[in-house]
């Protein structure tokens, strides 16, 4: 902060007028060399702040009101803004919050990788702005008198969940699919869990679709219980839901709030659902996903974003090609057909045998998936695999581990395809790989997640 400016402190009010959005979802303002981060504040507004916190160079405010809104804002069509803490950017512009995410892209690169004038290209805006969501979370709890409440947590609340009804996130199916879960519960008389007391039954309800198959799988995460109150589901569910092929119980009895990795077993149907995914035009592949295994959350966007790792990765049909974090092996298996051979390493069992199943329903026969963590199964095979032309690598938002980046670069692919979902992460991982002998040749974001701050990106780095 520049000499003779007062820095704010906890408690002041103060005017601000925002004039950029960060990673997060927050409205920027500075004064002076004093950065204010503001939730629910879109570019251009003028408005009243109260800071929270206050640090050397930047402090966090609350909004108090909008004193005049920016060209940036627009009315959240959602009735659960902003109590619910799904959607973070629904009050932003979309065109205003597109743009928003590749300067963060390119923020993040100079920021945290050191890596100036990389190419940040234009980003890909998503097909959809709502109900993109193939696969839905909601957790359960109970409200003041007892009755349930099936939503999302309150923003900033572990212990209170906003009752959702619609979710404009989740497709017709995908609500319709919540509210039967909620007609049973009524039906049953089934306890919500109430995550401070540790009581309770009904956790959470996982919606996940095959959006382009119509698909729908129906998990129930409830604390150990009656299982035939479970049961009652598939005299239920099965009529309401167009699409439902499975219905799966899992039980946590633990105090986490986790849905993945915990016992679980099919009440009625099978556990997996299938997905379309197309890269190559007239060439769809179709993919099975277990309940334990990863996809995309974004169906329709899924074969685009493929589409410019294929753009990135320049395979002409002669190549080796690592498909590293690879979940059920949809990107390998969906640009298969482009390379001489595919490597797949997932560290879920689960995802890695759908990988290997999706890529011998698919006709990729060229293809070889491993089950393990990337570091690890890439040093026990050192030398034993083929030598890769090109990796592509699509880690979760905590990106490569130092490990992993080291493991890549011994094994130096001419091209390296790096798909990433945290800016962060990818901007530090960025700068591993350039002081490793890689030039960052350009990024270019794709729109996942609308309404949410959330960034994907595909990136091609190329071996100097
Ligand atoms: C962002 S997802 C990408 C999956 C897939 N490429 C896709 O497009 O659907 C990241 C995947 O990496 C897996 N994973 C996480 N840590 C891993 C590790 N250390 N080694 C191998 N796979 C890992 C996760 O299970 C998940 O399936």
């Amino acid at each position: 902060m520049s000499r003779g400016v007062q820095r704010p402190t906890r408690g002041d009010e103060m005017e601000v007028r925002v004039d950029d959005l960060a990673f997060g979802g927050r409205g920027v303002s500075r004064a002076d060399g004093f950065v204010v981060f503001t939730a629910d504040t879109a570019p251009g507004d003028r408005a009243r702040v109260r800071m929270q916190r206050v640090r050397r160079r930047f402090g966090e405010a609350d909004l108090i009101e909008v004193l005049e809104p920016g060209p940036g804002r627009i009315a959240p069509p959602c009735a659960f803004v902003p109590d619910c803490g799904g959607c973070r950017l629904q009050h932003v512009d979309y065109a205003e919050a597109l743009d928003a995410k590749r300067r963060q892209v390119a923020e993040h690169l100079v920021r945290i990788g050191g890596l100036e004038g990389v190419e940040v290209r234009d980003a890909d805006p998503a097909l959809e702005h709502f109900g993109y969501r193939n696969k839905m979370e909601y957790s359960a709890a109970p409200a003041p008198d007892g009755s349930l409440r099936l939503g999302f947590h309150r923003r900033g609340r572990w212990d209170e969940v906003v009752d959702i009804n619609p979710c404009l996130l989740a497709s017709a199916v995908g609500n319709v699919a919540r509210e039967a879960v909620r007609a049973w519960a009524a039906a049953e008389g089934v306890e919500p869990y109430d995550q401070r007391a540790q009581q309770g039954f009904l956790r959470h309800v996982v919606v996940r679709e095959g959006v382009l198959t119509g698909q729908v799988l129906v998990t129930i995460v409830t604390a150990h219980g009656p299982d035939e109150v479970v049961d009652a589901l598939a005299a239920r569910l099965p009529a309401a839901v167009p699409g439902l092929v499975g219905i799966v119980h899992a039980v946590n009895d633990g105090p986490s709030e986790v849905t993945a990795g915990l016992p679980s077993r099919t009440v009625w149907g099978r556990d997996w659902i299938e997905e379309t995914v197309e890269v190559e035009q007239g060439r769809p592949v179709t993919l099975r996903l277990s309940a334990a295994s990863f996809f995309q959350t974004n169906s329709r966007m899924t074969g685009h974003l493929y589409r410019r790792a294929a753009e990135a990765a320049g395979l002409t049909g002669g190549e080796v090609l690592y498909d590293l974090f690879a979940g059920v092996g949809s990107i390998g298996v969906a640009l298969g057909s482009l390379a001489r051979e595919v490597v797949a390493i997932e560290l879920v069992p689960e995802a890695a045998d759908d990988a290997r199943g999706n890529a011998e329903r698919n006709g990729i026969s060229n293809h070889t998936a491993l089950a393990g963590d990337v570091r690890v199964v890439l040093r026990e095979h050192r030398g034993r695999l083929p030598v890769p032309d090109v990796a592509i690598v699509d880690p979760p938002r905590a990106g490569l581990s130092g490990g992993a980046c080291r493991r890549i670069l011994e094994l130096a692919p001419k091209t390296l395809v790096y798909v990433s979902c945290q800016p962060a992460t990818f901007a530090d991982n960025a700068r591993r790989f350039v002081d490793g002998g890689y030039r960052l040749e350009w990024v270019r974001p794709v729109d996942m997640f609308p309404q949410t701050p959330h960034i994907e990106a595909v990136a091609r780095f190329t071996r100097v």
